[in-house]
């Protein structure tokens, strides 16, 4: 499905895997065995086979789409409540999708993300909104998130003024299924509601409810994406073949990289604006998930071509020789816009090119201009932008994360130095409890 490219690594990947194969089969295998424990983090693994999942949430979206009832989606969520739908929808929706008309939206939501606690930008949006149209969707897996209870406190207030009684209409929830306080609620409430399994954290969660609640509601068929999961589990936990395991590639470039050539600055740049959040989530995982050794870890950058080639290039090209970059390449675009060939003083080199070949020669050239000045990088190529092969592409970088957290000998599951500035935080705000953080400020 999709292909990797490593003719611009310095290093030969093919013998690292080579040599490694029977420690790489066995923590691939660990992972496998470690998905069906409910009380581990690795259910993400096996997210594809939960058909019932899928087909009950589409069946909720289409429902509402059909009723007409709502024209806005507000998600309210943070880190790997938000990333993940939110990357997907930039990727598979028109830059211009909250302007359409009903009808061009085939009566789909417009959607709207609020991801901070920046009152400003709440209000900018919230304040825009006809609140009698709008669903809002509180994603949360441990329930209690302060970003996010907080916009869901806000917004449940401001419903009961506008609709009175009718507000319980308004929200969805997604959470865990027994444990936290908003499950409590959502129970309690009788309000609409989708779990997370358990055994599924954050920003492994893109493919459970936390994702495909929001990205059905605008109008995206997920089973397209449970397709790609399918196809990404065949061939990179199933297969034997090693080599050709973009996961097992990807996770022994970083590793290697990072460990024996002191290159630890991990840019992802896709040549594609509509897969530029899509760094925004790799980010988030590999940050997340990797982050916890002072003496290894790679540090992941976003970036996307071309746009960057104008902003950061220079420095990967002849700043410190720290980085191994992943390129993302579209071999096929939807639209290919024919620059004309009639030619204008000036600009003869480029008459009668297109759009397409140009970003094509652009990511090439950049590769290999870096090459030359001794950054190492490998490209991955989607055959197109669909669901299939963003489920895949997502999948195989994290397995990967995972892949290189066993290498690293760290948990890439949990997050315990987020900890620290939430107890910071609440100290600040004088919440009874935290009073001995205040006095270490
Ligand atoms: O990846 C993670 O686990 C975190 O980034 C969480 O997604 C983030 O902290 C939000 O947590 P929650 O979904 O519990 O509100």
């Amino acid at each position: 499905m999709l292909k990797l490219d490593t003719n611009l690594l310095t290093f030969d990947l093919k013998n690292l895997i080579d040599s490694q194969t029977q420690e790489l089969s066995k923590i691939l295998k660990n992972l496998e065995s470690r998905s069906a424990d409910q009380h581990d983090w690795v259910g993400w693994l096996k997210l594809h086979e939960n058909s019932e999942t899928f087909t009950e949430i589409q069946e909720f979206a289409d429902k509402i789409i059909e009723s007409k009832n709502f024209e806005n989606l507000v998600v309210l969520g943070i880190g790997g409540s938000a990333l993940g739908p939110q990357a997907l929808i930039q990727a598979l929706k028109s830059p211009l999708w909250n302007e359409l008309n009903h009808a061009e939206r085939g009566e789909a939501l417009k959607v709207y993300f609020i991801d901070n606690v920046d009152p400003d930008w709440a209000n900018g949006i919230l304040s825009h909104l006809n609140l009698e149209k709008t669903l809002f969707l509180t994603i949360t897996k441990s329930g209690g998130t302060a970003e996010t209870v907080s916009a869901f406190l806000w917004a449940k207030a401001a419903l009961k003024t506008k609709v009175g009684h009718a507000w319980k209409e308004h929200f969805v929830i997604v959470t865990d299924p027994h444990k936290g306080a908003l499950r409590k609620f959502a129970d309690k409430e009788k309000i609409q509601n989708f779990a997370v399994p358990a055994n599924v954290g954050g920003r492994f969660s893109v493919f459970s409810s936390v994702g495909l609640v929001a990205l059905a509601l605008v109008g995206i068929k997920i089973h397209k994406f449970q397709e790609g999961l399918i196809a990404a589990y065949k061939d990179l936990v199933e297969s034997p073949d090693l080599n050709s395991n973009l996961a097992i590639n990807l996770a022994l470039a970083l590793t290697h990289a990072d460990t024996k050539l002191g290159k630890r600055i991990n840019p992802l740049m896709p040549y594609s604006t509509h897969l530029a959040r899509i760094s925004d989530w790799y980010v988030q995982l590999v940050a997340e998930s990797l982050g916890k050794n002072p003496q290894v870890g790679p540090t992941p950058i976003k970036a996307v071509g071309a746009t960057d080639q104008h902003s950061q290039l220079q420095l990967f090209a002849e700043g410190p020789l720290d980085k191994i970059i992943f390129f993302l390449k579209v071999a096929q675009f939807k639209n290919n816009f024919a620059i004309p060939s009639e030619v204008v003083e000036g600009f003869a080199d480029l008459a009668g090119e297109s759009m397409a070949r140009l970003i094509h020669a652009e990511g090439l050239g950049t590769a290999k201009a870096l090459a030359k000045k001794g950054v190492p990088s490998l490209t991955i190529e989607l055959p197109c932008i669909n669901e299939q092969n963003l489920a895949y592409l997502l999948y195989a970088f994290e397995l990967m994360t995972a892949i290189a957290g066993d290498i690293y000998g760290i948990d890439p599951f949990d997050q315990p130095g987020v900890e620290l500035s939430k107890k910071y935080t609440y100290a600040l705000l004088g919440k009874k409890g935290f009073e001995q953080y205040l006095k270490e400020i």
